[in-house]
């Protein structure tokens, strides 16, 4: 999965209905915390549920690169043995990050708060993502750049503060990952970190800051955002981590059951955060059946058990503010916007530019390919839609090495009327190992 190895194609047929139950693997999100959680605490983190996506899987190399030993134990069953804050080890190889930003980041700021001095790599994709919204933060903390990182780029020399300093700090675009990494340096510093958020991203740094036992305080911050202060220096107790199922994933199967007719599908134990539930709100605006059968709370979140059904879905305008909430959700969300009847506007897009590729140029490329009308107007995505089972298809995907293009691109095809090819489903397996065969189980043509 890398520059050099040839691409893997896939073409997925019009399929009949998709039946059964699953299980989406667990979320990329925790399961990138629970193993940074588990290096910065003294002792013994168990972690049940774990993604073994190559992302996910990278972040576990790097932790063991800073001093923790990190063992698989079972499927998704890991044990981090953590050095604790302020204890970490200088890595001796390069930290390569491989498709993930979210590891890059997040493990820049680890580095940001210790007298360490790491480098940091990634693959293609990875090398054209920004760092400078990290680095920039983290520069005030301490942290400085020692080589590369030419326009804010990997790969780079990232030396650690050897006195972090506490700071306060505005992110300037809606981020988790930027937000998250200057708590995570906060936690080396002495006194108050504060982050302050305009509109509020997923909040799983927060939750396991305090799970883990820091003095974490989250208060809202104007109409949609908040401020997160954290005390420095805590001693970060082990703990035990079992990570929910990935809704960002469930997204693919359970779209797909919308568009083929004829579906019904049982997906079970889907994380409900309301930071990152909005693919589910919207897609019930456009009149999808998706029921709720079990709602409960599993390893500190709120999860549900959902059943969905193939449903007659129609176009709606998607507000801005929910972005942040489903920003990995759009590429599906313009593949079901392209089976609805009608229009719909997906508004406020600028941060898709920057994910594992231009997904907004992605997007547009896919609805091309498969003969939907589309527009962009500014940061906004409008999706004239068919209606059900009315996509023409029959084109080829560019996946530019971003996994949710290429599940994406599948799922669209599943009920196009001559299907779709997808150049390279290789990246898939950065988070959804499975999603192939799983999808051929509920009896999806993918070839
Ligand atoms: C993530 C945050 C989001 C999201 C990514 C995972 C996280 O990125 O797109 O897949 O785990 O913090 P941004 O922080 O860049 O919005």
């Amino acid at each position: 999965m890398n520059a050099h190895s040839a691409p893997t194609p896939a073409t997925a047929g019009k399929s009949g209905p998709l039946r059964g139950q699953i299980r989406a693997p667990g979320d990329k999100s925790v399961s990138h915390r629970a193993l940074i959680f588990g290096l910065l605490s003294c002792g013994t983190t168990e972690i049940g549920g774990l993604l073994e996506g190559a992302d996910v899987l990278a972040t576990a190399r790097a932790c063991a690169a800073l001093g923790a030993k990190v063992d698989r134990l079972g499927e998704g069953h890991w044990r981090v043995q953590g050095v604790g804050v302020g204890a970490l080890l200088n890595p001796t190889e390069t930290l390569d990050f491989g498709n993930s930003g979210t590891g890059a980041r997040l493990m820049m700021g680890v580095v940001a708060g210790h007298p360490v001095t790491a480098r940091f790599d990634g693959d293609a994709s990875l090398r054209k993502r920004p760092m400078k919204r990290v680095l920039d933060p983290l520069a005030l903390v301490g942290a400085r750049v020692l080589e590369g990182a030419e326009g804010g780029r990997l790969p780079l020399v990232l030396e650690g503060a050897r006195e972090p300093l506490p700071v306060t700090f505005e992110t300037p675009v809606p981020s988790a990952q930027v937000k998250s990494a200057v708590l995570l340096a906060g936690l080396a510093a002495p006194g108050e970190t504060t982050v302050i958020e305009r509109e509020a991203t997923r909040d799983h740094t927060e939750a396991m800051l305090a799970y883990f036992g820091a003095d974490v305080r989250v208060v809202p911050e104007g109409a949609h955002g908040r401020r997160i202060t954290l005390v420095g220096r805590p001693e970060l107790t082990p703990a035990k981590v079992m990570v929910p199922s990935d809704p960002s994933s469930a997204a693919f199967p359970l779209v797909a059951a919308l568009l083929v007719k004829g579906s019904k599908l049982a997906i079970d134990g889907v994380m409900a955060n309301p930071l990152r539930n909005g693919l589910v709100v919207t897609l019930r605006e456009m009149g999808a059946r998706i029921e709720t059968l079990d709602e409960r709370r599993e390893g500190g979140e709120a999860v549900e058990d959902l059943v969905v059904q193939f449903s007659e879905l129609t176009g709606v305008d998607v507000p801005a503010e929910r972005a942040p909430s489903m920003i990995d959700e759009y590429p599906i969300l313009a593949v079901a916007a392209a089976y609805a009847r009608g229009v719909t506007r997906m508004r406020g897009l600028s941060e898709l530019k920057v994910k594992e590729s231009d997904r907004l140029a992605a997007v547009a490329d896919m609805l091309r390919a498969a003969g939907v009308t589309f527009a962009i107007e500014g940061d906004d995505l409008i999706v004239e839609g068919r209606g059900p089972g009315s996509v023409p298809g029959g084109g080829t995907v560019t996946t530019h090495m971003d996994h949710r293009i290429a599940m994406s691109g599948l799922v669209l095809g599943l009920a196009a009327e001559a299907g779709m090819t997808v150049d390279d489903v290789a990246f898939i397996a950065t988070s959804f190992p499975d999603f192939v065969p799983m999808m051929r189980r509920l009896g999806a043509e993918i070839a």
